[in-house]
């Protein structure tokens, strides 16, 4: 039998939150770089319902940006004051015409992210196999505080949910609980939903008493139990946040370990879920792959990473570095230490080397940048060797120049190259030179102060000083001992410096 398709899922999302203690509501928190609605919106994607609503109230403003800006499928519904879970439920089907009364209404809180897409899937096959009006997926928990009990009957039919706030000690000491995912049929769900009253401990309209509605109205009610029931864990303060993210570390880093990725420290090692990985990749320890990022095969990530929206290619080798919006080309050699800001494309085999920072930067194919460098606004050709501690300087003050090396070039260790300016094909800049003119292919460009020595200037003007004593080989006082000059001598083999 195929499955249904049913008519809305609704997605409570009203509520405050008010344990998280923060201005951002409780639902937009984020974990493997998604918010926690986000990931219920994912876990039911695959019931491909006709309608996706978000009841929305506290904070809704933000609430609706946030759903208008990733998941276009997806309306707000507003519930001005939040009354309930049931109330929510209300008025979320108030607000859609046209629902007929044996179709489908799936309803998932905002704030439960481990639930997946299959036990949603089995969820509303569960239901249409029952021929229920409700089915409640529920869980077995060792400790079930918090949540609403699950009431059945002899026969282990499902009679009622009761809140913790108004369970009796023998109602408390029943574990399988209410996780608060459900699947309705629409006619008697909205029937039930007329009966709901505030009498119980919260003064609100409880979604749970609908079970009960249904099962004094002899409708079938069922449920269905999590085989993993930390599926069903709720975020409510900071501390279950990162519970929630630790739980979604492991599941993420697990299955690209199946899926053939070396993770040297899963405990230390942060995949976003849209971050993808090739098979034969290594992630060593404190590495963090954020949003879009993708790794090619063989390519070895860490120690100490954090990229962003970054693609690494077959075979590089990315090690203590941060990126983000960057592009590092296959067999590339990347860190220790290198920053790559956003807009860096580096081509096949290059090499950014220690304390180099890049932005807006395309580098070809087996180019070299292999220590302290700023790198920004810059094009460099192939197989260009950028020397130590030089300076891209691309900012006047008021606007942002290109610089362009061209291929087979050679930048002298610590040259500025002031922009806008152009390094042609095969030239050279000899260490230490400012660059604000173009040089032309093949040329030298070489700023030169002259070197001045004075000679004996130490003697004459900081006497009595270590330099002064180590300048005449009279070391600690004691004329004639040889120092250090004399130890580098025994070193290179040759005579005194
Ligand atoms: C609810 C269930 C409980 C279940 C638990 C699972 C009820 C009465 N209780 O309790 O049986 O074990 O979830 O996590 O349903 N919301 C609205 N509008 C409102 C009230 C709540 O949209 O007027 C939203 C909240 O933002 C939240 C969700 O509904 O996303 C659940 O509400 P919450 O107050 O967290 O219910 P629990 O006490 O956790
Ligand atoms: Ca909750």
């Amino acid at each position: 039998m195929s499955q249904p398709r049913p008519a809305a899922v609704v997605v409570l999302a009203a509520g405050e939150g008010k344990r998280m203690r923060s201005t951002i509501p409780k639902v937009l928190q984020r974990i493997a770089g998604r918010s926690l609605l986000e990931h219920v919106l994912a876990a039911v994607a695959p019931l491909d319902a006709r309608r996706q609503l978000v009841v929305v109230g506290h904070a809704r403003e933000q609430v609706i940006a946030a759903v208008a800006g990733r998941a276009p499928a997806v309306s707000p519904v507003v519930q001005d004051d939040q009354r309930g879970t049931g109330h929510a439920v209300r008025a979320a089907l108030r607000a859609v015409a046209g629902i007929q009364p044996d179709e489908l209404v799936v309803v998932v809180p905002g704030d439960t992210p481990l639930l997946t897409g299959a036990t949603m899937v089995a969820l509303l096959a569960e239901h249409v196999r029952a021929d229920a009006s409700a089915t409640v997926l529920t869980a077995e928990l060792s400790d079930p505080t918090g949540y609403g009990r699950v009431i059945r009957g002899p026969s282990g039919d499902v009679r009622a949910i009761v809140e913790q706030s108004d369970a009796d000690p023998v109602t408390a000491a029943i574990r399988e609980i209410n996780t608060g995912v459900y699947v309705f049929t629409a006619g008697p769900l909205v029937e039930a939903l007329t009966s709901l009253t505030t009498d119980n401990a919260q003064g609100e309209e409880y979604l749970t008493d609908v079970i009960g509605v249904l099962f004094a109205c002899r409708q079938a009610v069922a449920a269905c139990p999590l085989d993993d029931p930390g599926e069903a864990f709720g975020v409510n303060d900071r501390v279950q946040l990162a519970a929630a993210g630790i739980t979604m570390r492991d599941r993420i880093v697990t299955a690209a370990m199946r899926a053939g990725t070396t993770v040297v420290d899963p405990s230390t090692t942060w995949i976003d879920v849209d971050v993808v990985l090739e098979a034969d990749t290594t992630l060593l320890p404190n590495t963090f792959l954020h949003g879009s990022t993708r790794v090619a095969a063989a390519a070895v990530v860490g120690p100490d990473c954090t990229l962003t929206d970054t693609v690494v290619g077959a075979g590089a080798t990315v090690s203590r570095t941060t990126a983000a919006d960057s592009v590092i080309g296959p067999d590339c050699v990347v860190g220790p230490y290198t920053h790559l800001r956003p807009g860096t494309h580096i081509g096949h085999g290059v090499k950014l080397g220690a304390f180099v920072e890049t932005k807006s930067a395309q580098v070809a194919d087996g180019a070299k940048v292999p220590h302290l460098a700023y790198v920004g606004d810059a094009v460099i050709g192939e197989r260009s060797n950028i020397g130590c501690g030089t300076i891209f300087a691309n900012y006047d003050g008021i606007a942002k120049h290109r610089t362009v090396i061209g291929m087979d070039v050679k930048i002298g260790s610590d040259t500025v190259l002031v922009a806008p300016v152009r390094v042609g094909d095969g030239a050279y800049t000899g260490a230490g030179s400012i660059i604000t003119e173009d040089v032309r292919p093949g040329a030298l460009a070489v700023r030169e102060g002259r070197q001045r020595t004075i000679e004996g200037w130490v003697q004459r003007r900081r006497p009595g000083t270590a330099a002064a004593r180590a300048a005449t080989g009279d070391v600690a006082g004691e004329p004639g001992r040889t120092g250090t000059s004399a130890s580098i001598a025994g070193m290179t083999g040759g005579g005194r410096l």
